[in-house]
């Protein structure tokens, strides 16, 4: 496993591993890894001859600097985790190395960043497109792996790719949960013992609001779920949607032929945590 700080060293490298290992799986993180990351890593191994792994804290898809300066980091105990993987390279650029200038492009998609998290976090996903483009940029993969997850980010990326025309194939993976329920994220670690008791209620409140589709109005779901999450004081909701999965508007009745998907976003004392759920029927 080769580690790699600069865009120079890196060309080389990858035209060389290109040629003696076929097409190149690409899985962006911002280090702090868990299983959720080591499963995009399995799927990209199983499906390209080579794997690289990027490790950077984009600065530019946190809208609040001090969730950036208390987003978790530590490098080496990321790749020494890596080192025991299927990971053939490891691209941890400084900042300057990502954005020699500034990035100032701002993109338009198409109102996929209208809710949810375009609406709690502005800026956030510009940010996120800024930094995956100039991933794909320097790496050029043939394949990217995102967790579903960040089911927004997903729809924000392939809606990127799209406009810019990018070759690269995007992959949607599932999400990883913990044995009670909670989606795996770097953000976990954030949490107090008592935080992460508490925050084994928001992948509840998704799987309990499923069972209910399409017998309640969305409207008294939506509330339903809402008073369940506030039963637990540590938990501020701020929101719980369920959406179209193709244009990811709120959907107001179950009158819908189209995909469905239930997502959540809290805050348990300083730590923000995102899930959803397919609730297609
Ligand atoms: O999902 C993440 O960890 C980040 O948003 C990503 C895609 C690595 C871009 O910084």
């Amino acid at each position: 496993m080769e580690i790699i700080r600069t865009i120079s060293e890196l060309n080389s490298l990858i035209k060389k591993l290109k040629t003696e290992g076929g097409s190149l799986g690409f899985v962006p993180t911002m280090g702090a890894l868990h299983d959720g990351h080591l499963s995009l890593i399995r799927q990209s191994s199983e499906k390209n001859g080579v794997t690289a792994v990027s490790i950077f804290v984009n600065p530019t898809q946190f809208n609040d600097n001090q969730d950036f300066k208390s987003y978790p980091k530590n490098l080496e105990e990321d790749l020494n985790i890596l080192s025991s993987c299927s990971v053939d390279l490891v691209f941890a650029p400084s900042p300057e190395e990502v954005y020699p200038e500034p990035d100032t492009r701002i993109f338009d998609f198409e109102g996929l960043d209208k809710w949810m998290e375009g609406e709690h976090r502005p800026g956030h996903f510009n940010g996120v497109a800024q930094v995956v483009s100039r991933l794909f940029e320097i790496i050029q993969p043939d394949m990217a792996y995102f967790g579903e997850k960040d089911f927004q980010q997903l729809a924000i990326i392939r809606k990127m790719a799209s406009i810019m025309n990018s070759p690269v194939r995007i992959m949607g993976c599932p999400i990883i949960r913990e044995p009670d329920g909670l989606a795996m994220s770097s953000r976990n670690k954030l949490l107090t013992p008592k935080e992460r008791q508490s925050a084994a209620r928001v992948s509840e409140a998704l799987m309990r609001a499923k069972k209910q589709i399409n017998k309640i109005p969305v409207e008294s779901l939506r509330q339903d779920t809402m008073n369940f999450l506030h039963e637990d004081p540590k938990i501020q909701t701020e929101y719980f949607e369920i959406v179209d999965e193709s244009d990811l508007t709120p959907v107001s009745d179950w009158n819908h032929n189209t995909r469905i998907r239930g997502c959540i976003a809290v805050a348990i004392g300083n730590v923000r945590l995102i899930d959803n759920m397919d609730y297609s029927f």
